[in-house]
């Protein structure tokens, strides 16, 4: 056939197929989700309402089809009991599965999926490199995050790195950190530790001068784990935490902005791209019975981000197949271990999607998730800030490179306010002696020695009226040091 017939004849079957539209995708098609116990009216079972309001309000994928969703709540550690959660919603005739993030329980909902030919949507690290036929995984792929990661200690120059891991799986999860061929001039002490053995492992590495540590840590003890640091005084310009979390933003660094700390991390979401923050401001009304999508404003964790995100590219799968094909309905079940027909056709459909996601581009390959995009952050005097991106097949753009040389903290210069008393604070009065070197004794010799341990410059002053600084009790108001402080803050 040559070209010309090729498009003619595709041309009629266009034609053709043009009445059946309206009929190919039933009314109303019915989606299940699983959620475990913990996460019932969390961001991400939220979000994923969300999304399919969204899509039956705005009817711009989906303009003659209503998404029908059936949410399933599961105990964690009971993947019998999942099971048969999943078994009722297929009885119920649901076109594809959405969840859970639990990686066991996941694996179990998705032999249940595989065997029916249902797609199964989700958003999870998975381990497990084999290719799974009926999933399709919003997770960047972990292969393609150590990727980042070794560009980044690429980027630094690391050669002695420590890596503490929390779960039993995260050897599994990091071990290519170690054992690529990039990494093999590189010194790399890695540790599994438990808010139990922070402390112990972190001062462990603070006796070996480990100075880069990779942190990839439960996101509930990242709290402890930020306190420990503080604790063993681990949070100066020396040191530098890269952390494998996604919602760095989501935590409390106030303690760590001023010390010049060195903390980078990735997101998945770019909330200063204008489209994405369109969306997460329209999430932000979203909030029944108190309860919120986004983290703080203008931030999302990055599980409801890709929840949000996994119910667009069925969607848009399944606008697709409508051009091409009627979708069946799904008669199904468990116990007759019949799969839905319907199910390989929608599964293609889904994984060929392309499209801008809030978690950045979303491609896929076997269901694997190939193309997205992640942004470096790095920890700055005010706040975390975008010193960067990474893409897969591209790599790291460091586009604030200041951000890791500039020495941040030999260009501070503290104003300290003092007052003269012998033996601490004493004063030359000769003419030669000028600035700093006009003062001397015990505190000074003091603050001269912690200023060059931790890398500032300072002022010293004399408080004007030579007071400590009390309040007067008719007008409230402070005198002496205190109120030059208070002026200051
Ligand atoms: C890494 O080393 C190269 C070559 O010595 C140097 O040009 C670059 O500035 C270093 N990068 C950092 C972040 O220190
Ligand atoms: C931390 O960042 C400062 C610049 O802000 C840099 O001078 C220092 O070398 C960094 N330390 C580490 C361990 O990367
Ligand atoms: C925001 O994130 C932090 C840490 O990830 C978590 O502890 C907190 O509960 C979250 N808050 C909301 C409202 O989601
Ligand atoms: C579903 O399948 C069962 C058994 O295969 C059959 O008896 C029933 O008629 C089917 N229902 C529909 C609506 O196709
Ligand atoms: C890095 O990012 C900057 C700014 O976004 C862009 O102009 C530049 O082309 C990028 N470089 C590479 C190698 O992609
Ligand atoms: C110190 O900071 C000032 C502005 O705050 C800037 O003009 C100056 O160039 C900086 N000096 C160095 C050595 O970075
Ligand atoms: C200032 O002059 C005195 C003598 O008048 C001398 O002892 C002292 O060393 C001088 N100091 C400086 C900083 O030059």
């Amino acid at each position: 056939m040559n070209l010309g017939c090729l498009l003619a004849s595709s041309f009629v079957l266009q034609l053709l197929r043009l009445p059946f539209i309206v009929e190919t995708l039933p009314s109303v098609v019915k989606i299940g989700a699983i959620f475990t116990h913990d996460q019932k009216d969390s961001s991400t079972e939220l979000a994923f309402k969300y999304a399919v309001y969204k899509i039956n309000k705005d009817k711009i994928i989906l303009p003659k089809t209503t998404l029908e969703y059936d949410i399933q709540y599961v105990p964690k550690d009971d993947s019998f009991h999942a099971s048969k959660k999943a078994c009722q919603q297929v009885k119920h005739g649901v076109q594809a599965v959405f969840g859970p993030s639990d990686p066991i329980l996941g694996q179990h909902i998705h032999s249940i999926c595989d065997a029916l030919d249902i797609p199964h949507l989700e958003a999870r690290l998975d381990l497990d490199a084999e290719a799974k036929e009926f999933s399709i995984n919003l997770h960047p792929a972990q292969s393609l995050l150590n990727g980042a990661y070794q560009d980044v200690m690429e980027f630094l120059n690391w050669t002695k790195v420590g890596i503490i891991y929390e779960e039993d799986y995260g050897l599994v999860k990091l071990r290519e950190l170690v054992r690529s061929p990039k990494s093999r001039e590189m010194e790399v002490h890695l540790r599994q530790a438990d808010p139990d053995s922070y402390r112990q492992v972190l001062s462990e590495m603070k006796s070996k001068e480990i100075r880069n540590v990779i942190v990839d840590t439960r996101p509930d003890h990242m709290h402890h784990f930020l306190r420990t640091i503080l604790q063993l005084q681990m949070n100066d310009y020396k040191y530098h935490y890269l952390f494998t979390t996604f919602d760095i933003e989501t935590f409390d660094l106030e303690d760590f902005k001023y010390n010049f700390v060195n903390i980078t991390a990735f997101r998945l979401v770019d909330a200063d791209d204008v489209g994405v923050r369109g969306i997460l401001r329209d999430m932000e009304r979203y909030q029944p019975a108190g309860n919120t999508i986004l983290n703080k404003s203008k931030v999302i964790q990055a599980e409801p981000a890709l929840m949000f995100d996994s119910v667009q590219v069925f969607a848009v799968g399944l606008r697709t197949l409508e051009q091409s094909h009627a979708l069946r309905p799904a008669n199904i079940s468990c116990e007759l271990e019949h799969p839905w027909d319907g199910g390989l056709s929608l599964i293609n459909y889904i994984n060929s999607v392309e499209m801008k996601g809030i978690s950045g581009p979303i491609e896929f390959k076997e269901g694997r998730r190939i193309q997205f995009k992640l942004d470096l952050l790095k920890l700055k005097q005010h706040s975390l800030v975008k010193v960067g991106e990474w893409r897969p097949g591209v790599g790291v753009n460091v586009t604030d490179t200041a951000a890791f040389y500039e020495a941040s903290s030999a260009n501070v210069t503290l104003i300290v306010i003092t007052i003269l008393e012998t033996p601490y604070v004493m004063m030359h009065y000769e003419k030669n002696y000028t600035g700093n070197s006009r003062f001397y004794g015990f505190c000074v010799d003091l603050l001269e020695a912690v200023a060059r341990e931790v890398g500032f410059s300072y002022r010293l002053e004399l408080v004007p009226d030579r007071k400590y600084g009390a309040r007067d009790p008719e007008t409230g108001e402070w005198n002496g040091i205190v109120r030059e402080l208070m002026r200051h803050v």
